[in-house]
């Protein structure tokens, strides 16, 4: 085996429907191998069943715990792990702690990494996320992309001589399920209602109290307000929180549907079908976008600037008087059409990324 994908959470497992797919199409030898940082069964193992996913070569059992301790203990059974299994690449994609520790494991034992979704910035000092990715851009030897900012953020850092911009596997996946979204139900409670769909799960949003109350009026005031529903998929780190600090009861409506985590193709038709999608998450952010929803995001920044520039994104932060005018704006006009799936290269990015890690390890 030459290229293995370290991945130990729900969105890496999501990247790996579109790049499994090319890296076999290209004919490239790869494993994939879990560290167990999620190991919920709605959290893990129904994106492997859902989008056909090769099964891990090995599950390291990691699970919860602080970011010290968490790593740490990644970093050691992955160095076992590598000097086992002998890759020639170790190819991780995102941001997480465990693609941190994929990252950290492969270069001390002098293996080349490749970071899939490099230059992604938001300089905000102490978030986890963003400490990981510029650890790993700067630990790696093939950096792709999936912007033109992330590409100028590399490229402002020094690293222009090994980044590409391929596109992001994000947009891949889209174009490879959208057409399956006829064939999905929204679940029972949903149907034919209209609402917003909401996912919150960050450190950031959900750790101090005084946000996790912030979010749980916004959610509140959304019926009462714009009178639509709200779909709010729970994290099960979220529903821990809510259940700890008791604001759980500030839920309690028959207007709010509490749903468990959902599979990806129930998220994605969640979002498609929804009168405007809020959250702290990422690829919500541009799934929402690539798939014709509008978004408020309920963190200070973000690093996905396109779908801000093209008016599709608001960046509310937790401020209950930006996130009404969002929805406000949103509920009434529709932002101006743009071929989103144009800026994050077209569907193509995981065929490019498997062609250069072909291109490495022969
Ligand atoms: C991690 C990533 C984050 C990503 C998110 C997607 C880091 C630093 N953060 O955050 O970037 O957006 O995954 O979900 O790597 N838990 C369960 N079951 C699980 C997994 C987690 O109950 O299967 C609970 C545990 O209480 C755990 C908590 O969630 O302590 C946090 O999990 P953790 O993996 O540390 O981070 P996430 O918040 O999921």
């Amino acid at each position: 085996m030459k290229v293995l994908l370290v991945v130990g959470t729900r969105p890496q497992v999501i990247k790996l429907a579109s790049l499994t797919r090319a890296l076999t199409d290209s004919g490239v030898d790869f494993s994939i191998l879990h560290t167990g940082q999620h190991y919920d069964y709605d959290m893990d193992e129904v994106f492997f069943k859902e989008l056909g996913l090769p099964e891990p070569i090995e599950d390291l059992g990691v699970g919860s715990g602080s970011h010290g301790y968490q790593t740490g203990e990644m970093l050691i059974k992955l160095e076992k792990a590598f000097e086992r299994l002998t890759p020639e690449l170790v190819a991780v994609p995102g941001d997480t702690n465990s693609a941190l520790a994929g990252g950290l494991a492969a270069v001390k034992l002098k293996i080349p990494v490749a970071h899939i979704e490099a230059g992604l910035r938001c300089h905000l000092p102490f978030m986890a996320e963003e400490i990981n990715r510029v650890l790993l851009d700067h630990m790696s030897r093939l950096l792709f992309a999936p912007t033109t900012t992330a590409f100028s953020n590399l490229r402002n850092e020094g690293l222009k001589a090994l980044a590409t911009k391929p596109g992001d596997v994000m947009a891949d996946n889209i174009k490879l399920f959208e057409g399956m979204l006829g064939r999905v139900d929204l679940p029972a409670k949903l149907a034919g209602r209209k609402y917003a769909y909401v996912t919150v799960h960050r450190a950031e949003t959900v750790e101090d109290a005084k946000n996790l109350e912030r979010v749980v009026s916004l959610l509140a005031s959304i019926p009462r307000e714009f009178a639509i529903e709200v779909a709010f998929a729970v994290h099960p780190h979220t529903r821990r929180r809510l259940e700890e600090t008791g604001l759980i009861a500030g839920l309690r409506s028959d207007a709010i549907k509490l749903l468990k985590p959902v599979s990806y193709l129930t998220s994605l038709k969640l979002s498609k079908e929804a009168a405007f999608v809020m959250t702290d998450s990422g690829g919500l952010q541009k799934e929402a976008f690539l798939l014709g929803t509008p978004c408020v995001t309920l963190r200070p920044v973000t690093e996905w600037t396109e779908t801000v520039r093209s008016g599709w994104n608001s960046v509310t932060d937790l401020d209950s008087q930006k996130v009404g005018r969002a929805v406000r704006r949103y509920l009434t006009s529709r932002p101006r059409s743009v071929n989103a799936i144009g800026l994050y290269g077209g569907g193509s990015a995981s065929r490019r990324i498997a062609e250069s890690i072909r291109a490495a390890v022969t």
